[in-house]
């Protein structure tokens, strides 16, 4: 059994949260599909959470802290926090030695892992870190083919922050429409297992998947939206709406 997370975003209490819930069910084996970091308070606890995991790719909001801190394709907020987390991640500063091993990593991070079928990718195959696969998606035929021409078999996706599946016959189901668990068929399927730190599907608690080989089980769990709300709203360079919109899920 394999642990499949995403989104994380600087939430350190669903972090935190997610973690025991994975290690209660005694499963070491962590894949994260990227975005670590952004938006949230905690960016740096949150990396050195994740350094030890099998594999961890590279989202948008790591490719544009390392990179492109100036990144186009942002709104305000969004690039705000893209700003304030950077400097978080200071090498020339007094954390400076745990910061440049953070840096490593990060700058490590692959694009994607393609291997015995299974595409890992923050985005889409097509773009890795860029593009959205929205639930919307599947009355574009012509992008979900194009999407699809790129998928062997399974593709576990983050990046929108909200779980569910889509099969190449144009449908796309919630987890709570699956209740909860999809059991693999032959057809090539889409996975999207969900925010841990910002969920967008109007659920508040933190999101991730669990994968054995034939059947995938998004899980989810409560954590303390506030204390996490009250640090964002506490911080000069992070939008107060960051915090706000943890409670709705939104
Ligand atoms: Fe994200």
């Amino acid at each position: 059994m394999q642990a499949i997370v995403s989104d994380i975003h600087s939430n350190l209490e669903a972090f935190t949260t997610v973690l025991e819930d994975i290690k209660s069910r005694g499963i070491t084996d962590i894949i994260c599909l990227g975005d670590i970091i952004g938006y949230g308070p905690n960016p740096k606890e949150c990396v050195d959470l994740a350094l030890d995991f099998k594999l961890c790719l590279l989202g948008n909001h790591e490719e544009a802290v390392l990179f492109e801190v100036h990144a186009q394709g942002f709104n305000p907020r969004a690039s705000s926090a893209v700003r304030w987390t950077n400097r978080q991640f200071d090498i020339l500063g007094e954390d400076r030695d745990s910061n440049a091993r953070r840096w490593d990593f990060m700058g490590a991070m692959p694009r994607n892992y393609v291997a015995n079928g299974i595409t890992l990718v923050h985005g889409s195959p097509m773009d890795n870190t860029r593009e959205y696969i929205y639930t919307t998606d599947v009355r574009n035929p012509k992008k979900m083919a194009r999407i699809f021409s790129q998928v062997d078999h399974l593709c576990f996706v983050g990046h929108t922050h909200t779980p569910g599946v889509w099969t190449q016959d144009f449908t796309y189901r919630s987890p709570a429409e699956l209740d909860f668990v999809y059991h693999i068929t032959a057809k090539k399927t889409i996975i999207n297992v969900g925010s841990i730190g910002q969920p967008r599907d109007g659920d508040p608690r933190a999101c991730y998947g669990l994968f054995d080989g034939s059947t995938v089980q998004w899980v989810k769990l409560g954590y303390d939206v506030e204390a996490t709300a009250r640090k964002i709203h506490a911080l000069k360079g992070l939008d107060d709406s960051l915090g706000d919109r943890l409670r709705e899920g939104r």
